[in-house]
């Protein structure tokens, strides 16, 4: 093989490897897009600072680093080599160069170490992998990072358990009921707000605000959610209403079904029978003819002699 089909080889593989480790290669582009459109209407300006924790292979920084002014993007991510196949192929140094986003190998929650203080902070994936004391070490780090009005998304997994490990779990995934991931932010003096925020990979999105948030904070991200739960609850409900009426429709399917299945076989019952009545009549009436001849036969001898 040529030596640059080989090259070609390799750089196909590195570049789904880079896509692959963050989730779904095929959704790479995707999950970008709504992490940049949650935060653009949440009201994200270039003029904002953005915490990116865990930010992988910059799947959302490849958007926030172009749009935000140079120097206001920054990124927590302990493999360097996601970083760097990040740049490399979905941006350039040279473009790297100019807006010069910050980064840190950071792998212990330490949101403080840039001696910042974050409009935005985003965690897409990160909590769907955390244990307990890591999303309470990062609810303790961000309360320090964050003004009044910032906001603080975050995804996971909701489930019947809670994780009880200590461990980060990759690439498997932890999963709190909601009423903990609550519990856990509150007891970390913040609020936490549950919202509808599509995710095409089943997770849920949470608003994080500080107990100060002023009322139009609240407001922003009530509204906004709330107009979204609107609008799925009119659709959850107009589901739910044709799914009802699918089952109810399948049950009478199913009814005629057997009520059917059982005249056909009644009346198998009564062909059989009908069946052994004819058979006993016919063999009746050939032993009577028999016995007819037989005793037209024997007159008929008796006259002759
Ligand atoms: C599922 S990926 C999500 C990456 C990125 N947020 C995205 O949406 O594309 C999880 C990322 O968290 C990183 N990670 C693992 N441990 C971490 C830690 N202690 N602090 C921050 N990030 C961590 C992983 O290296 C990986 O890049």
């Amino acid at each position: 093989m040529p030596s640059n089909a080989n090259q070609k080889n390799n750089d196909e593989i590195s570049m789904i490897k880079y896509r692959a480790t963050v989730g779904p290669p095929e959704n790479y582009d995707l999950m970008g897009a709504f992490v940049f459109n949650l935060l653009t209407f949440l009201g994200l300006r270039e003029s904002h600072k953005l915490l990116d924790i865990g930010c992988g292979s910059l799947r959302g920084g490849r958007l926030f680093i172009i749009y935000l002014l140079t120097g206001n993007y920054y990124g927590i991510e302990p493999q360097q080599w996601l970083i760097d196949d990040g740049i490399n192929n979905e941006l350039s140094k040279q473009l790297v160069e100019n807006k010069q986003p910050h980064f840190s190998n950071d792998d212990n929650f330490n949101l403080s170490l840039f001696n910042e203080q974050f409009d935005y902070i985003l965690a897409q994936s990160i909590f769907s992998h955390a244990s307990e004391s890591q999303i309470r070490k990062s609810m303790r780090e961000a309360k320090k990072v964050m003004k009044p009005e910032s906001v603080f998304v975050a995804t996971f997994f909701i489930g019947e358990e809670n994780y009880e490990g200590d461990e980060w779990v990759y690439p498997g995934r932890t999963t709190y009921t909601m009423e903990k991931m609550t519990q856990m932010i509150e007891e970390e003096g913040l609020i936490c707000k549950k919202t509808n925020w599509p995710h095409p990979h089943g997770q849920t999105w949470i608003a994080v605000l500080m107990k100060s948030a002023p009322g139009n904070v609240l407001k922003a991200v009530d509204g906004i959610f709330g107009g979204t739960n609107q609008l799925l609850d009119n659709t959850g409900k107009w589901l739910k209403e044709k799914n009802m009426k699918i089952q109810n429709e399948n049950q009478k399917l199913k009814k005629e079904n057997s009520q059917l299945q059982n005249m056909l076989k009644n009346s198998k019952l009564n062909i059989t029978k009908q069946n052994t009545l004819l058979a006993k009549f016919f063999s009746m009436s050939y032993s009577i003819s028999s016995r007819i001849c037989d005793v037209l036969s024997f007159k008929k001898k008796n006259n002759k002699s």
